[in-house]
């Protein structure tokens, strides 16, 4: 890994030497879809989540990601999501792709994090799911978001695409919901 100045730019991850030559192997291996490197990639991954590798899946990005775990849930066409207006477009787009509806539930001000009590407010017959963003590396309240999912029956999918390396009560985001997406 390369070292960068000081000034954190957002959107610019640190690809050094280490990457660079990764790549190179990976291209002169022929391998350029699935193969060992992926396998590689998904059992590492799972081991740093602490999770059994068979739950770790590659995909291209956290948009595909979001989309197969809606799919892979089998929600009903139509049914609605529930999700934060404080996120990137592929939230919201994720949800349109699979067939399904999105509801903006409104964040808390604080921790730009979706705000539970607004969750419960927007549950509707029609509601299937709960999309929680990670927002900027903070922690949404899983306590409360997995006891309303409990409550209602609703999937939990963690958008974990700023939240890598985020954890709460001391356990890595992307492993409380029944699917964890990553970029
Ligand atoms: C909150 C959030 N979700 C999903 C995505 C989509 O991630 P990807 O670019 O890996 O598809 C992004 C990308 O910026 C994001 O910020």
């Amino acid at each position: 890994m390369s070292q960068r100045p000081p000034y954190l730019v957002f959107g610019a991850p640190a690809l050094g030497d280490e990457e660079l030559a990764e790549v190179i192997d990976c291209v002169r291996s022929g391998w350029l879809g699935t193969g060992p490197r992926v396998k590689r990639f998904e059992a590492d991954f799972a081991a740093y989540k602490g999770v059994p590798a068979e739950l770790a899946a590659g995909v291209n990005s956290c948009t595909a990601a979001l989309h197969v775990s809606m799919v892979a849930a089998g929600l009903e066409p139509g049914a609605e999501v529930i999700t934060t207006p404080m996120t990137f477009c592929a939230t919201v787009s994720a949800i349109l792709h699979a067939g399904l509806t999105p509801v903006l539930a409104d964040v808390d001000p604080v921790t730009q994090c979706i705000d539970p009590r607004a969750i419960e407010a927007a549950i509707t017959p029609r509601t299937q799911a709960i999309i929680p963003v990670h927002f900027a590396g903070r922690p949404c309240d899983m306590d409360a978001i997995l006891a309303i999912a409990a409550r209602h029956h609703l999937v939990v999918i963690e958008d974990c695409a700023h939240a890598i390396e985020t954890e709460y009560r001391g356990r890595k985001a992307g492993t409380f919901g029944d699917f964890g997406c990553f970029s």
